[in-house]
């Protein structure tokens, strides 16, 4: 399926392949998500046919307003909405206890549910319109990197989408925050949104252990993840050889280092916010080059740098 502009007759169109039972590419101010109505089970099936995406790995929902939440969510607790007051819509996503509605597959069979209210014009004409809630994972095969335009998803899901609407780069271009609040406050996914910024309304929250080892809480959580086909590792880029550097390209933070191949600069200012918004932009980029490896310097783990390293990690896994 060819892309096709966002604009009011577009998002129309897309609403009513949804309605059918259809699956539809869209932006968010994250990444593209591959949408389908999150109470139309066979159609969700498709979304995991389409990314290869196994059945243990649930979906985040998204919602336009209070209304759509209250129909698959319940359990709002003061603390929940204290942050949705805050954050909401935007690029927060928090866990709740699920209405039976919620079709299993949704959730890969958790009691509970992920929600978040986007905030991007397209994605939220595309929920008003279509009236329901819409389950949508990053529009991308199972592991690989995540799209910030409409080309990476044609590039990789192409022909099985229904519908991909295209407009232009998604602004953060990484993804949202995921947050358990019970029992306690923890991060299952650090994402476009700061901890810091979530701990100035409700104080201290847990980050998630190391321990992989297990069925995925969050799975982005899976060791490997958001992969470039090209083989990354995370290095100090000016302890690597001139002759090494020659065959490879390099993911810089502020500054280009001499002698590669190629090199993407994340954020010339040392911005984190920047760097974050650039990271998956630049690894398409990188990764289009075919060559040997990529280096990665890494990032100062604080802000957004913790979304970004991250995502490196398990780039590199
Ligand atoms: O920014 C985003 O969040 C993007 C855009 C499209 O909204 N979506 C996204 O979805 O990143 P996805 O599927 O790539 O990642 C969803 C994450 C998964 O790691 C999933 O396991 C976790 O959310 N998740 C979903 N439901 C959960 C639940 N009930 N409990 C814990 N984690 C959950
Ligand atoms: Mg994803």
């Amino acid at each position: 399926m060819a892309l096709i502009r966002a604009s009011l007759p577009s998002v129309r169109h897309a609403a009513a392949i949804l309605r059918n039972g259809g699956v539809v590419a869209f932006p968010t101010e994250t990444v593209y998500g591959l949408g389908a109505i999150a109470l139309d089970a066979r159609a969700v099936a498709r979304i995991f046919e389409i990314k290869q995406r196994p059945e243990f790995d649930p979906l985040i929902v998204h919602v336009a307003d209070e209304k759509m939440l209250a129909r698959i969510a319940r359990g709002v607790s003061a603390e929940a909405r204290a942050l949705m007051e805050r954050f909401w819509p935007g690029p927060l996503t928090l866990v709740f206890e699920r209405q039976p509605e919620v079709p299993l597959i949704v959730t890969a069979g958790l009691p509970t549910v992920a929600v978040r209210m986007p905030s991007h014009p397209v994605a939220r004409q595309l929920l008003r319109e279509t009236g329901a809630p819409i389950a949508a994972p990053s529009a991308n095969r199972f592991g690989g990197l995540s799209p910030t335009r409409a080309q990476h998803v044609e590039q990789m899901l192409g022909a099985r989408v229904d519908c991909i609407l295209d407009d232009g780069v998604a602004p953060l271009g990484i993804e949202s925050t995921i947050l358990q609040l019970e029992p306690v406050a923890t991060l299952l996914r650090p994402g476009a949104l700061a901890v810091e910024e979530i701990e100035a309304v409700i104080g201290p929250v847990l980050r998630e252990t190391k321990d992989d080892s297990t069925a995925p809480l969050a799975p982005g959580r899976l060791p490997q993840h958001y992969a470039p086909q090209t083989p990354l590792r995370i290095v100090d880029v000016e302890r690597v050889p001139p002759e090494r550097r020659a065959v490879a390209a390099c993911l810089a933070f502020s500054a280009a280092p001499q002698g590669y191949a190629a090199t993407r600069v994340l954020s010339p200012a040392a911005d984190l916010g920047e760097a974050a918004a650039h990271l998956f932009e630049s690894l398409h980029e990188l990764d289009a080059l075919g060559l040997e490896r990529i280096d990665a310097q890494p990032l100062p783990e604080r802000g957004l740098g913790l979304a970004v390293m991250d995502r490196l990690r398990k780039a590199s896994a």
